[in-house]
């Protein structure tokens, strides 16, 4: 019967685990990412967060675990391999080219997927987190909130399947928060958003689901209604 066929999730996550001297910064996560979703991913400051995108992305190889992505076994797949397939991500850290014009920045990860009209794919890129205003400003006199949303950006242009941002708020004003706001629901379904975020505003109004890491581990996933009324997550997180 098609109903009773359920989709893949886009990603899978299994036992995936990440230990420094001791320290068990991942431990053992189990993690699906529905495609076409926003989720969020939710914790207090070092709870492992930006470890575990980390993995997902290729930057930090697990001490444990499996994750598979779009059909694939791709733990050991170096960093740029997984974005080829179509994982984008931008750091809790900005990771720009602080020296060269915005419009470069964004040229030069259009550029890396050998596409053609650089010009206006750049400028579109650009336009659809309101720096097309700043394009030729040298991206390292940005303020911080408009270098992340250069960073989403340069990660949008790469048109991939999953986009994960590691707290990409930070640093903007209300009004810019909106603008972000817009930009992911717009770019979704076709772009699934793994998102971490500290902002319960901008969780509760975008995410579809949300996972609550605490000390390394998952502590819940739901959707918002039921992260928000889940005793242990008040306890560790929102402060109920
Ligand atoms: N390279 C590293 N070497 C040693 N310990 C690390 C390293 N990276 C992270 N850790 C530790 O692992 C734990 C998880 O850190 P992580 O940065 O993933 O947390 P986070 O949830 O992203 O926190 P925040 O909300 O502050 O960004 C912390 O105890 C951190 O000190
Ligand atoms: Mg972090």
């Amino acid at each position: 019967m098609a109903a009773m066929i359920l989709s893949a999730p886009l990603l899978s996550a299994r036992g995936l685990t990440k230990h420094y001297d001791g320290i068990k910064a991942v431990e053992t996560v189990d993690f699906d990412l529905t495609a076409g979703q926003v989720h969020a991913l939710i914790g207090p400051n070092g709870a492992g967060k930006t470890t575990f995108v980390s993995l997902l992305s290729g930057r930090i190889t697990p001490s444990a675990g499996t994750i598979q992505f779009d059909g694939a076994d791709i733990t050991r797949l170096p960093a740029h391999s997984r974005v080829a397939r179509g994982i984008a991500y931008t750091f809790q850290i900005t990771s720009i080219y602080a020296n060269l014009p915005v419009f470069d920045n964004v040229a030069l990860a259009i550029q890396r997927q050998g596409s053609t009209n650089l010009r206006a794919k750049t400028m579109a890129a650009l336009a659809r987190v309101g720096l097309d205003g700043r394009a030729d400003q040298n991206a390292g006199t940005l303020a911080y909130g408009h270098q992340r949303l250069l960073e989403i950006a340069m990660g949008l242009s790469m048109a991939p399947k999953l986009l994960i941002l590691d707290e990409p708020t930070q640093g903007l004003a209300n009004a810019e928060i909106d603008a972000f706001n817009t930009l992911i629901r717009e770019v979704t379904p076709q772009t699934t958003v793994l998102l971490i975020e500290h902002n319960m505003d901008v969780v509760m109004d975008l995410a579809d689901q949300i996972t609550v890491l605490s000390f390394g581990e998952t502590l819940a996933t739901g959707t918002p209604a039921e992260i928000r009324s889940n005793p242990a997550v008040q306890a560790a997180y929102l402060g109920g």
